[in-house]
């Protein structure tokens, strides 16, 4: 098949790799390529720490792409930091928050270790003033940017389509998708700051989630260099993704109760961008509902703030789509009209 893929971020690099690999003929299509929501992830590969109630499908697909990110990250020759990842609570009511954190956890069969303060303080020594809080074992992370480099090494992108036809477009265009689909996504602003360390004990041994006094805030250190990321605002706007005095404010000053040696560290970059939301919080990858073209028209879109850890579980779920499989109902585009059919 001779498939166009709109969209140079980590999901439509992905698709674009995986159909390369099975064989097809793929153009992707970016002004900007990796310079959406990709360019602003953190890079946690988290199904345990970002499992919500009522999300047992987002933890199903984000457990199944955990699995299969080791061998990914090998073969992209990108590192995988795997130390896991320790939750923290400031205060009585935050660690609350963890322990209704770990029920779900134990409900769905994924590992997770309650920790005392001891525990926690001996784990990650340079937590500060914490209650309690868990180890998640299984949440680990790689660099969005160097799986984006590696990505684009591997796929050539364009900045204009090339007008030749093809046998079906993806769109992968993140936050903001084309008419007649743009309604499927929202944008969630999230912002992040890159931080540099300057010295030994700066940046933690494992991801650092934590709650303070009802913010979250986590810490990611870069596996093999002084990066470390500490993100993220949540917020729905329409207005564009600009970092705010308040956001960038509330996330240092959390980052610093949870970790008071990052006070050290060196402030290097301030992004915010879109993350694209859903209404059920679930990607959408599969064929459009319908489509004002007569192309074959896919999404690979709406991955909310899963990006990341979805990009290889998503690649292999699209080519398998475009090769014939029925879809996956879950991540379905077609999903919202069925629903509104039925009800
Ligand atoms: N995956 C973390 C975030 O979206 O902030």
């Amino acid at each position: 098949m001779r498939v166009r893929v709109l969209g140079a971020g980590i999901i439509g690099l992905a698709c674009a790799d995986e159909l390369l690999r099975r064989g097809h003929d793929v153009e992707v299509v970016d002004p900007a390529p990796g310079s959406g929501a990709s360019y602003a992830a953190a890079g946690m590969l988290a199904p345990a720490g970002e499992l919500w109630h009522g999300e047992a499908d987002l933890f199903r697909l984000g457990r199944a792409s955990a699995d299969l990110w080791p061998a990914y990250a090998a073969r992209l020759g990108v590192p995988l930091a795997a130390s896991g990842t320790v939750l923290a609570a400031a205060d009585a009511g935050d660690l609350q928050e963890v322990d209704r954190q770990l029920e779900l956890l134990a409900a769905a069969g994924e590992r997770a270790q309650a920790l005392g303060r001891r525990e926690l303080a001996a784990r990650e020594p340079g937590l500060g003033r914490v209650v309690g809080g868990a180890f998640l074992p299984e949440d680990h992370s790689v660099d969005p940017r160097s799986v984006v480099r590696a990505l684009l090494a591997r796929v050539p992108v364009m900045a204009v389509a090339s007008g030749a036809p093809a046998d079906a477009t993806v769109i992968a265009t993140g936050a903001h998708l084309p008419s007649p689909w743009a309604d499927l996504v929202r944008p969630v602003r999230g912002e992040v700051i890159r931080l540099r360390s300057t010295g030994a004990g700066q940046a933690p041994l494992h991801t650092v989630r934590g709650l303070v006094h009802g913010m979250p805030v986590y810490v990611v250190p870069r596996a093999g260099s002084d990066e470390i990321v500490v993100g993220a605002t949540s917020e729905e706007h329409d207005t564009p993704p600009v970092p705010t005095v308040e956001g960038v404010f509330r996330l240092l000053e959390s980052a610093r109760i949870l970790l008071p040696a990052l006070d050290r560290a060196e402030v290097v970059e301030v992004t915010a961008r879109d993350r694209p939301g859903t209404r059920d919080n679930l990607p959408l990858v599969g064929r459009v509902p319908s489509s004002p073209t007569s192309d074959d028209t896919w999404l690979a879109a709406g991955h909310f703030r899963h990006g990341v850890l979805l990009a290889p579980i998503t690649a292999q779920l699209l080519a398998d789509g475009l090769e014939g499989a029925a879809p996956d109902p879950a991540v379905d585009p077609s999903r919202f009209a069925r629903q509104e059919a039925s009800a």
